[in-house]
């Protein structure tokens, strides 16, 4: 008799709940598309800061660079929003956020000191990290989803994030060992 009356309670409940349609891959990828359309959007305004602070001049022309890159690359999610007939539009991202917050305390808290360049490119790798990562994901479900075009699009730009952090770990290699150098012998 209990186990009657708890099975119609539940049968009320479940009536009331608002018919909601079941969120799918297609869902999923326009959700991850808008994250990383407000993370590029994020980039294109922290990268000229960086550029501006860097003491070294490879450094800042790595950055200028990457500039240009992530201008396109902003074009390349807005062609893939049309493909979907949706309008470009970005969800805030806490991810970049927070990435882009430590950037910014770096080159607060080592304003003109000589490991200043060491955390730009520090920072600089964890924003191509997060990007590689979305763009990776993304490229994968516009396969699954069939959109030959979009998985295209996605691919062009995670090559470029990928020689991106190439790039970024060269120098990180030859001009900040050289100013870390540079740092021992002031020192000494
Ligand atoms: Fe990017």
């Amino acid at each position: 008799m209990a186990k009657q009356a708890k099975k119609r309670t539940t049968k009320k409940t479940a009536a009331r709940r608002p018919r909601q349609a079941p969120k799918m891959l297609s869902d999923l990828f326009l959700e991850t598309l808008k994250d990383i359309y407000f993370a590029e959007n994020k980039i294109l305004k922290t990268l000229p800061k960086m550029a501006k602070a860097a003491n070294s001049k490879q450094l800042a022309a790595a950055f200028n660079k990457h500039l240009r890159e992530t201008q396109g690359q902003v074009k390349r999610l807005e062609q893939i929003f049309k493909m979907l007939g949706k309008p470009a539009r970005g969800k805030p991202c806490e991810a970049i956020n927070g990435i882009t917050d430590e950037g910014a305390e770096i080159m607060k808290d080592f304003k003109g000191a000589p490991a200043l360049d060491a955390g730009l490119l520090a920072a600089a790798q964890a924003v191509e990290h997060y990007e590689i990562s979305r763009y990776g994901t993304l490229r994968t479900w516009a396969e699954e989803l069939g959109m030959q075009d979009a998985a295209k699009l996605l691919q062009a730009t995670l090559d470029e994030e990928e020689a991106t952090d190439h790039a970024l770990t060269e120098l990180a290699t030859s001009v900040i060992n050289l100013e870390a150098e540079q740092e021992y012998r002031d020192a000494a």
